[in-house]
């Protein structure tokens, strides 16, 4: 087992989710050039842990284990993409209330078991291609529909040809 794990809770899609974002990132990619997302590694981040001790990973999983936040439903309408790190992306519409509990719930349990406060606001959003350079024009009319019904806790290997994400662990959303 490595000394340090690069870890994130995350969503993950469904495959009729996935298969659509794909579709989306490849439409997106013939205006834009870049790398996309794997298939297997698209994803919808809640909060990035970066580097952690190995040792720590059971703190990481109380903090799962604290959060108690009903099912919920997003769809992904809003294609858009960033100058400054150029990634190109999809968030979801008027996300519902019970994501970004999920999600302050999540940073509340961790700061809890003494990990540092994200400071940046969350900004929903699924990276579809890196090193893309979309010039505007219109972009694809969709409407993803994606029933969440758990988080994962994952960790990320860096490499050459990209990340290489595995799932540690996963939690239902359980009501109140
Ligand atoms: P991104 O897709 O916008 O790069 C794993 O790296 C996941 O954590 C990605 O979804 C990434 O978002 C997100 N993330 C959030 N903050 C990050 C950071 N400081 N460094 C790397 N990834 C970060």
């Amino acid at each position: 087992m490595q000394d340090r794990l690069r870890l994130f809770f995350a969503l993950w899609p469904d495959e009729a989710a996935r298969r659509q974002l794909e579709a989306l990132g490849a439409a997106m990619r013939k205006a834009c050039g870049g790398r996309p997302t794997r298939p297997e590694n698209l994803h919808l981040t809640l909060v990035f842990l970066g580097e952690v001790e190995a040792a720590r990973l059971a703190e990481v999983k109380s903090a799962g284990d604290a959060v108690r936040v009903p099912p919920f439903e997003l769809r992904f309408r809003e294609p858009g993409y960033w100058f400054h790190n150029r990634i190109a992306w999809v968030a979801p519409a008027d996300p519902p209330r019970a994501l970004f509990d999920l999600v302050a719930g999540l940073q509340d349990a961790l700061v809890v078991h003494g990990f540092p406060r994200e400071e940046r606001p969350y900004v929903p959003h699924l990276t579809l291609l890196r090193h893309a350079r979309c010039t505007g024009g219109e972009w694809p009319r969709v409407d993803i529909a994606w029933p969440v019904r758990e988080f994962t806790l994952v960790s990320s290997r860096l490499s050459e040809d990209g990340a290489a994400y595995e799932r540690l662990l996963s939690w239902p959303l359980a009501g109140q």
